[in-house]
This record gives C-alpha cells, structure tokens and sequence, in this order.
C-alpha cells in the first residue's frame, strides 16, 4: 500500500535527534491549539535557521477515539499533517491485550466510539455498560439510556457471559452508573454477573488507559481525569467490600508505554524519513510532572540512547519547582522546539 508520508517540508532531516510531544496542556487545550504550538510545527518542519527538518512523534494519554480519527482532528488543529504512523493515545498500548481476552468491557468515551475502537485492536467480543443496563435496566437504578444509546446497545446472555478483563479507554460520561457496573463485574466469581464472589478478589481484571487524576482544558483550572475515577473506584471498592482493590494502569508515566514509544518512534523514522538508526537523543515535551517528566525521566535510566525532559507552562505546571524535576522548563512548545534544536547545534 501507499507509505504514509510526514507533513511536506524543507531542508534537510535530522538524524540525530528526534521529539516526542503530550498534546493536552502542550499542543492543544479544549480542543483548540495553544497558540505557538502551530508555529511550533513549522519551525521543525524546515522554517528555521538551520533548515532541518526533526521527525516526531505524539505521545497522549488521552483517547477516546480511533488513532485516524484523533490525526485527523489534530491536523486541522495544528495546521500540518499527522498519520496514526506518528500518534500513540492512552489505549494503543491495549490493543495487545486482544490476544489475551476475548470478551471484555470497555468502559468510557462517546456513544459507540471505544467499542468501534476495542474491536479494530482485535478484542473478539466488546461489551459496553449500555449492553448491561439495556439486558437489565435496574442496574442503574437513576439512568436512562437515549434513544440512540439504547439502539447501539445490545441485549446479552447475561447467565453465559464471562468478562474476562474491564478496560477503561477514555474518561466515563457517567461516573455512577460506570462506577457500579465496575463494582459488580469485579465482585463476581470470575467475571459472571450472576455469581457474586464471597471473598472478592476473584474477579476481572481492571485496566486504565493512564492514570492522570487531572488534565488542562480549556477551563482556567485543572479538571478531574481518569486517574481520578482510579481513586474512586478502589476507595469505592474498599468501602463495599472491605477488599483492597489492585488495579493497572497502561499510558505514561510507565515505562512500557516508553518502551512502545521508542520501538514506534524507531519505526516512524525508517517508514517516513528512511532513517534507520536510533536516535542519540529524544526530546520529550510535556505539561504533567506526574506523567510527563516523572515517564522521561525514569525511562532515561534505562534507556539505550538519552531522553531528554522538557517542561512547559501552558498546562497542569504553571509555577513553582515540579513534584517531578524536567532537565529544562520552558515558557511553551515553541520555545521549546527551538531550546531542543539550539542545543543540539
Ligand atoms: O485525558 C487526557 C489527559 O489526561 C492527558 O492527555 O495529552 O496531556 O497526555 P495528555
Ligand atoms: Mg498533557
């Protein structure tokens, strides 16, 4: 098929150093551009002094939708082309899972778009909690479904169904009927819905996206995240039950999620710059100390070449020293780009 190709640009490539960007708080908030961000991609896209070009990569915790769907957002939003070739949200790591489970929930997002999305990853059977109160409204005793949600869902065999694992890919809509339907799947004897565990830790396992207990919107403050319905849900699960509850969450600041990064990063380079060695240094640009700075940082002392932690103002860290210390903190992605292409001359 045809090589998905990276924005058209000038000058020459780099092939020393590369950049991975967070979006949120970074790039774009509320679903519109952090004003330098768009200039920040020209700038490394050619319109610079040195007339280098630096290949890059986005590296989010949020998510929600398909992979193409998020580019295609992005590229009107930041005026310049990205390819799913380039973009690693929240739940792309998830998509190994497929060959783990087959029947699984997936909670959270718009309508139907993180079912749509779980099955293109190759899960075999995507449950939603739609399915479940639609099968059995009295689940959650204060919702009820739209009319568009109710002819999505589908009515289950609940006496034969067996989740394997619960997924949350993006933020729930609904917390207290998306709380309750977590609590019941994983109080059950090996995920059946009809058999509830005396002892409660014998159910499914849960899995989050990330862990971020706030992110940067358009709002002049922080707003709650998924790590925050993390929290919720095992302080929920430990007041029910009195079992501690052990949960997993992919997305940054794990190092796997930089692990996968590194291997993409490596693959995006080959495919559309035809680069094929790594890169001595990476430079990852974000706004969360906890996620951001804490992932770069820790993978760093791991990693075969240098990551490089770079902070910026327009998101969660406004001021003050991060609970998490960058190797530089700068202004915005623009500054950035260029403290990242100053230092490498
Ligand atoms: O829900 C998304 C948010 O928690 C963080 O997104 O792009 O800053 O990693 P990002
Ligand atoms: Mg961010």
């Amino acid at each position: 098929g045809e090589v998905p190709l990276a924005t058209p640009s000038i000058g020459t490539t780099s092939e020393d150093f590369a950049l991975a960007f967070d979006i949120d708080g970074v790039l774009i908030r509320g679903g519109t551009a952090i004003p330098e961000a768009i200039e920040a991609m020209k700038y490394i896209n050619g319109e610079n002094p040195y007339g280098i070009r630096v290949p890059y990569i986005f590296l989010t915790n949020g998510g929600g939708k398909s992979e193409q769907e998020r580019c295609d957002d992005l590229s009107r939003q930041l005026q310049s082309n990205v390819v799913p070739g380039q973009f690693i949200c929240g739940h792309t790591p998830m998509r190994e899972m497929a060959e783990k489970y087959n029947t699984v929930l997936v909670i959270g997002g718009e309508g139907e778009k993180c079912r749509i999305v779980a099955e293109a990853y190759g899960f075999k059977n995507v449950i939603t909690p739609g399915d479940i109160i639609k099968t059995k409204p009295d689940t959650a005793p204060f919702r009820k479904l739209t009319e568009e949600e109710w002819n999505n869902s589908r009515t289950l065999d609940l006496e034969n169904l067996q989740i394997e694992a619960v997924f949350v890919f993006a933020d729930s809509r609904d917390w207290a009927s998306d709380q309750q339907i977590i609590l019941d799947v994983l109080m059950t004897k090996e995920g059946r819905l009809g058999h509830r565990s005396e002892v409660f830790n014998e159910g499914p396992p849960l899995y989050f996206s990330h862990n971020d207990v706030v992110w940067s919107t358009s709002h002049e403050y922080t707003r709650i995240g998924m790590g925050a319905l993390r929290a919720s849900v095992e302080a929920l699960y430990k007041a029910v039950t009195g079992v501690e509850l052990n949960t997993f969450a992919f997305g940054k600041p794990q190092i796997g999620t930089f692990q996968f990064a590194t291997r993409f990063l490596q693959q995006w380079r080959s495919v559309s710059h035809g680069i094929d060695k790594p890169p001595a240094t990476v430079y990852f640009f974000g706004d969360t100390p906890e996620s951001d700075i804490r992932g770069t940082n820790e993978y760093n002392k791991v990693a075969e070449n240098e990551w490089f932690s770079v902070l910026v103002k327009t998101g969660v860290y406004q001021s003050g020293t991060p609970s998490y210390r960058p190797n530089h903190i700068c202004e915005n992605i623009l500054e950035g780009v260029k403290f990242a292409i100053e230092r490498e001359h």
